[in-house]
């Protein structure tokens, strides 16, 4: 269990001090639960590691990990701006509160609607082609107006995570490539443009990350970067955005890879290289998705069927699959699982836990030591606050799961639970079929 949840004396796993028991009852499963403070403190704690250590940064949370709109609300109570690559991320950020001047939109395929609608909203636009320079420039020439803008590049960083998370590496489809001179012919042309203010240069190496070297690496490398663009195109850059990809150990036997210890080895190796190329020193941007919202939430799932493999662990059918977590069956990924109503039992027996869709991918776990396990128990899968809901589908028309917001013995829905009619309202029957 984690330590920012606790047990009740009916052995049953309490979140934001609401029992799990209880809130599957009340709001029906699979469930999704994020505990309000603990995001608050996830963020506090990011922000103390670097603000301690740094004189000007700044944090904008990656909405990709978790977009529900009370979430983004409570982290923009914090004082904490978005980072957003979609349309519809941007207009959430302004729905929570969040002002543009606060907003970075990224992203290697914007649309021409979501450009402007940036621009209008004086948001931060990192480009990631040669192409959306001119693009940009072209939009906001129409507007009438400048459009503030960093540079992304591809610094050529390897991180030990997941190849599909990993984009700091030369091959990946992100960024400006640094090696190849690309990077600063893209602040060439961008000084070119009349309405085009260049204040930041971004880069975001993966996620999942839990060895701080890559970190150090990346801003060694942008910084070096940021002199070449001095010294060659007579530019000051004020932003030095670094994304995100702080990692949060899944497996119960892992380690954390604690942010003060992150920030405190890229703010020395941000402070070496600035005297050493003589550099005025930048604001520190980052982008953390993960690690601020991951383990506040949890996933609640009801056992409806177990089933015997003799020989091998015995099968247990919950009712949320892949289609309300895909993270195990894309990318591999370990979420560890107890069963929420026997929080006081021994695990005594293996089991695999599989979703309710026809596929034998559809399974969030193998091989896990749980109490004997039976229909009618909760499953509670840890750490799905981040990359949970927003990477779930609609597979096997299942309808998307609720999401609640926990807080001290509060409880309220924060995302209804979609519906049949919900998933089919967009399909439509042409005349010839009526
Ligand atoms: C540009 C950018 N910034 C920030 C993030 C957030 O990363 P993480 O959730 O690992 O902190 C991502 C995630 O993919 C990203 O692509």
């Amino acid at each position: 269990m984690k330590s920012h949840f606790s047990i009740d004396e009916q052995g049953h796993l309490v979140i934001g001090g609401v029992s799990a028991v209880e809130l599957a009852e009340r709001f029906g499963t699979p469930l999704y639960v994020m505990d309000e403070q603990r995001v608050r403190e996830n963020y506090r704690r990011f922000y103390r590691a670097y603000a301690d250590r740094w004189k000007k940064i700044i944090v904008c949370y990656a909405y990709k990990a978790n977009s529900n709109l009370a979430v983004c609300k409570v982290l923009c109570s914090e004082g904490c701006g978005a980072e957003v690559s979609s349309e519809c991320e941007l207009r959430t950020a302004l729905r929570a509160g969040v002002p543009g001047e606060h907003i970075i939109f990224n992203g290697n395929c914007k649309s021409p609607q979501e450009l402007k609608l940036a621009i209008e909203n004086n948001v931060l636009i990192n480009l990631d082609s040669l192409q959306e320079i001119e693009v940009v420039d072209e939009i906001a020439s129409k507007l009438g107006r400048k459009a503030r803008v960093g540079i992304r590049v591809n610094p050529d960083v390897k991180a030990p995570t997941h190849p599909y998370v990993a984009t700091g590496l030369r091959e990946s489809k992100f960024g400006l490539d640094v090696r190849s001179g690309q990077a600063l012919d893209g602040y060439r042309l961008a000084k070119e443009k009349e309405n085009l203010e260049v204040v930041a240069i971004h880069s975001h190496i993966g996620s999942q990350i839990l060895d701080p070297r890559p970190f150090e690496e990346q801003i060694r490398k942008v910084l070096e970067v940021v002199a070449k663009i001095r010294d060659e195109l007579d530019m000051e850059i004020e932003l030095v955005d670094l994304g995100g990809g702080i990692g949060i150990p899944y497996k119960p036997d892992e380690k954390e890879l604690p942010p003060e210890e992150v920030a405190s080895k890229v703010t020395a190796a941000a402070r070496e290289a600035v005297e050493s190329y003589g550099i005025q020193e930048p604001t520190l941007v980052f982008e953390p998705g993960r690690y601020i919202v991951a383990d506040a939430g949890v996933l609640l799932a009801r056992v409806r069927y177990t089933k015997e493999r003799p020989g091998i662990p015995d099968w247990v059918a919950i009712d949320a699959g892949m289609n309300a977590l895909i993270r195990p069956a894309l990318y591999d990924a370990y979420h560890h699982i107890e069963v929420a109503n026997k929080m006081l039992d021994k695990p005594t027996k293996l089991f695999n836990i599989a979703g309710p869709l026809c596929e034998s991918g559809d399974f969030l776990g193998k091989n896990r030591k749980l109490p004997e396990v039976q229909p009618g128990d909760l499953l509670v899968i840890y750490d799905v606050g981040a990359y949970g809901l927003s990477l779930s589908s609609q597979h096997t028309a299942k309808p998307r799961p609720a999401m609640v917001l926990v807080n001290s013995g509060r409880a309220a829905i924060v995302r209804e639970r979609e519906s049949c009619e919900y998933l089919t309202r967009l399909d439509r029957i042409p005349e010839w079929l009526e």
